[in-house]
């Protein structure tokens, strides 16, 4: 779509003249002869450009500019100015005016300058579309989740996908880390291509080599065929490296080769096979600690993470506990044929408050699990067995007999506070204190000795 251009200059001639021109090129131009008037008309919207005379009585360029500014009014700014005015112009610039064209007007210069600013306004709208659309996702691909960090993960994988650059996505176990590699494929130029995983953790270090790169008849005993790895069967597809981790150092340096190189050679083989791969790839490892133990090797991780995703665990982002939740019981509702409509408002309180240690992978089979289990046409805290899921050394303290009761009640206070995970006010509330009182004791207990075990 073209877009609107006004032009706001008090000598009517220049507004006329600049009018005449750039409607030949096939542009919708208004004009205004003072800033107060260009002003109305820029708040009705529909301008992508301005071209604002620096210099006009009343409201006059850099007033425009400024209160188009605070309003968010998206159209690019192109100020004309006189000799004089120039610096305001290019400090103007430096504030986000698209350009200045000087007083007279170079009309070649005008008619290759437009344009440039028509696209820098369409480009801006676009993203902005985007990123609104992301603003309001609540699911991206097969990943579902609404909160401010998984909407953070949707605008990676969605300003990723295009290219070809590796992806490590480091999360902890279930939230989620192979559906990302997915959606990165699906999102990515390369979708209709194949996407081959690999558990690197899964196979001895002879197998795993093999399976990556493949062998010729007769490299080894018993290959008595050839066999493609999985870096030729990704060719022209997404590679997905999971629990990468995990391999030997001599793989860890065969790896690094290949994806250096993109090409490698079959076990066995003397030929360069050379490969157009995307790789993905995924650890729930701490990464500073694998690599300063030596599991991990540097230029490696390098090479795998030119950009790095993290996906925070799900009690770091509570928020898309019910949506995940919800969600799933629709799915596992209908795969068993039962009538159930929704979560009791305990089981509800339940889910948020649960920590998730197993993530995403927990909440689903747990809904699974209550979905075939429960009775009734909601879901109860009793059907997510919420008492068999908090592990038992969780919420049991044993104090011995002989332990004072300033230990006693130390152990308590301290055992609560870990299981709520610092939040004063539950803690607070399930030892019948208030929070002030929990503070204090807190940095007095804190403060002694530690206690004995218990
Ligand atoms: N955001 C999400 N939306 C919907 N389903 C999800 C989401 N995250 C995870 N899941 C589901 O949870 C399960 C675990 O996800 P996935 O296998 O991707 O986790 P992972 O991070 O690869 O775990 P692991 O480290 O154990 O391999 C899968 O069944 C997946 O479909
Ligand atoms: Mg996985």
């Amino acid at each position: 779509m073209q877009a609107k251009i006004l032009v706001a200059d008090d000598e009517r001639h220049i507004a006329d003249g600049l009018q005449m021109l750039l409607a030949d090129d096939g542009y919708e131009v208004d004009t205004a002869t003072d800033g107060t008037a260009a002003w109305e008309m820029i708040q009705e919207g529909g301008y992508g450009v301005v071209l604002a005379d620096l210099r006009m009585p009343g409201v006059d360029g850099l007033e425009l500019f400024a209160r188009m500014r605070e309003a968010a009014i998206p159209a690019e700014v192109i100020f004309i100015t006189g000799e004089a005015s120039v610096a305001s112009a290019v400090e103007a610039m430096r504030e986000g005016a698209y350009d200045y064209l000087e007083k007279p007007l170079n009309i070649a210069r005008l008619k290759a300058l437009i344009p440039k600013a028509v696209e820098a306004h369409q480009v801006k709208q676009a993203n902005r579309s985007l990123e609104e659309r992301l603003a309001n996702l609540s699911r991206f691909g097969d990943l579902i989740g609404q909160s401010d960090e998984m909407r953070r993960i949707y605008a990676t994988i969605e300003a990723a996908a295009p290219s070809t650059a590796s992806i490590l996505i480091i999360g902890e176990s279930g939230t989620g880390k192979e559906l990302v590699a997915q959606a990165i494929h699906d999102k990515s130029p390369r979708a209709k291509g194949p996407f081959i995983a690999i558990n690197c953790a899964a196979f001895p270090r002879e197998i795993l080599e093999n399976e990556l790169f493949g062998h010729e008849k007769g490299a080894f005993t018993g290959a008595l065929n050839e066999k493609p790895g999985c870096f030729e069967l990704a060719h022209g597809g997404t590679l997905f490296l999971d629990e990468v981790a995990e391999m030997e150092p001599d793989i860890q340096v065969k790896l690094l080769r290949a994806l250096e190189q993109r090409s490698f050679r079959r076990l066995g083989g003397k030929k360069e096979i050379q490969v157009d791969i995307r790789v993905v790839s995924a650890t729930n490892k701490k990464i500073s600690k694998a690599i300063d133990s030596g599991e991990l090797r540097e230029d490696l991780y390098h090479r795998l993470a030119v950009i790095p995703l993290h996906l925070p665990p799900l009690r770091e982002r509570r928020g898309d506990v019910r949506i995940l939740a919800e969600s799933f019981l629709r799915r596992y509702a209908e795969e068993n044929g039962k009538p159930i409509r929704g979560f009791s408002a305990e089981a509800i309180e339940f889910l948020h408050s649960y920590r998730w240690p197993g993530n995403v992978r927990e909440l689903k089979n747990t809904v699974e699990r209550a979905t075939i289990l429960t009775s009734g046409e909601q879901v109860t805290p009793d059907d997510l067995r919420f008492y068999e899921l908090i592990r038992t050394e969780d919420r049991e303290v044993r104090i011995r007999v002989g332990t004072s009761l300033e230990q006693a009640e130390r152990t308590l206070t301290l055992k609560t506070f870990s299981f709520v995970e610092g939040d004063h006010q539950k803690a607070a509330s399930l030892l019948g204190i208030d929070e002030e009182t929990l503070r204090s004791r807190l940095s007095r207990f804190l403060a002694s000795d530690p206690a004995p075990a218990t």
